[in-house]
């Protein structure tokens, strides 16, 4: 199955595919042609995909470089040395970087791609379901700063991205939960069809059924190049919408401690602010209410470490990178499949939901 993310001249595709990884060097060829490769993972694929990988080294010949596993490693430190394998390896402007791994390898590999040599090209081989239907597609490359996550990075868009679902079968559960998440988000802000889809089909997809897995894969890629498409720089508000619940979950993370919450974790909490603020200020019309208070019930909501304070939420949400200028923005919930955003809510409404949706933890 081909998606098609038409960006102009950084148009590419996204081929998802069950259990293909013998034909990936061949159709790496056919899209981006002959080239001096590079391929960026961690200590854990390298391990987990060591035949895989050396395979397709045999095939594509690349320089292999392998970075430590974890969040705390998606730093500048980490992004340069990737650029000094690069250099050291000798490889020039017409070289093809791919990054196979979640989404802190792809974004490093992405954002070193931006970079080196004022910018080659690469090709996204997600591993994770969050990289698969949100981290790899859209071009948002970086890392992260001591002052916070993200902070430093560039657009940069693939020139293809190959999501084979087979990779899920070594992912660990917590993860493919936290995964999970921004497949829900998409029931906010996909349309009433994918609203529908992940409400009656939550169950199959959260038991990895095979057939519901890649359904919900697709669907959720489809959302999001539709965001990217049509708002790339997110100057519009268009691509905004998929950060659905992330205003609250940047906020948690911050709070509860980067590694004690998985970002996807966080959004799943975040979620739930979102509809509880959205009954609040009143975006959800009144004869919604049911069908979110049904699929909220549907929300895998995992445990948190431990309660957080609404008070640090709310100064953890003002220091966002997002809060611009200390307004705060939030994606709210209208008809089901629709959100607007917003950044008119008071604090007082904030600190209720916080209050009522941590309230009881
Ligand atoms: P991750 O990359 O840290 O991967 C999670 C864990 O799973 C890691 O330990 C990894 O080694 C392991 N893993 C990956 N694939 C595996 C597999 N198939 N089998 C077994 N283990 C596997 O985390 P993630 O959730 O994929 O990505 C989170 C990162 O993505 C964050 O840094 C976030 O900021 C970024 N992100 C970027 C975008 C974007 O648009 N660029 C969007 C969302 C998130
Ligand atoms: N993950 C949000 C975006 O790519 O814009």
């Amino acid at each position: 199955m081909e998606i098609r993310v038409n960006l102009g001249e950084r148009s590419y595709p996204v081929l998802v595919v069950h259990d293909e990884a013998v034909h990936f060097p061949a159709r790496l060829r056919e899209v981006c042609g002959a080239r001096p490769c590079a391929l960026v993972t961690n200590v854990t694929l390298e391990r987990l995909y060591e035949r895989q990988l050396g395979s397709w080294q045999a095939e594509l010949g690349f320089v292999r470089v392998v970075i430590e596993d974890g969040e705390q490693h998606k730093t500048i430190a980490t992004w340069q040395s990737v650029l000094d394998t690069l250099l050291a390896a000798r490889l020039d402007r017409s070289a093809l970087l791919i990054a196979f791994g979640g989404g802190v390898v792809g974004d490093i590999t992405g954002f070193a791609a931006a970079a080196f040599l004022r910018g080659v090209d690469y090709v996204q081989v997600p591993t994770t379901l969050l990289a698969m239907v949100d981290a790899s597609v859209g071009g948002k490359t970086g890392v992260d700063h001591p002052m916070g996550k993200n902070l430093v990075g560039a657009f940069h868009q693939p020139s293809l991205v190959w999501v084979d679902t087979a990779a899920l079968a070594t992912l660990p559960r917590r993860q493919l939960v936290a995964g999970y998440a921004e497949v829900f988000k998409n029931a906010f802000i996909g349309g009433a069809d994918m609203f529908a889809f992940i409400n009656q089909g939550h169950r199959a997809v959260l038991a990895g059924e095979a057939d519901a897995m890649v359904q919900a894969i697709q669907r959720s890629i489809r959302v999001k190049v539709a965001a990217v498409e049509a708002d790339e720089h997110e100057r519009s508000g268009r691509r905004a919408l998929l950060n659905f619940g992330h205003t609250f979950a940047h906020a948690l993370e911050r709070c509860m401690g980067y590694g004690s919450i998985l970002h996807g974790e966080a959004v799943l909490w975040g979620i739930a602010c979102a509809c509880d603020l959205g009954r609040r200020v009143g975006s959800v019309p009144e004869q919604a209410r049911t069908a979110y208070d049904e699929l909220l019930l549907k929300l895998p909501l995992p445990p948190l470490p431990g309660r957080p304070d609404p008070q640090k939420l709310y100064e953890a949400m003002l220091s966002d990178k997002k809060a611009r200028g200390g307004t705060l923005r939030f994606v709210l919930p209208t008809e089901p499949g629709t959100s607007v955003v917003r950044d008119d809510i008071g604090q007082e409404a904030v600190m209720a939901t916080l209050g009522a949706v941590f309230g009881g933890n």
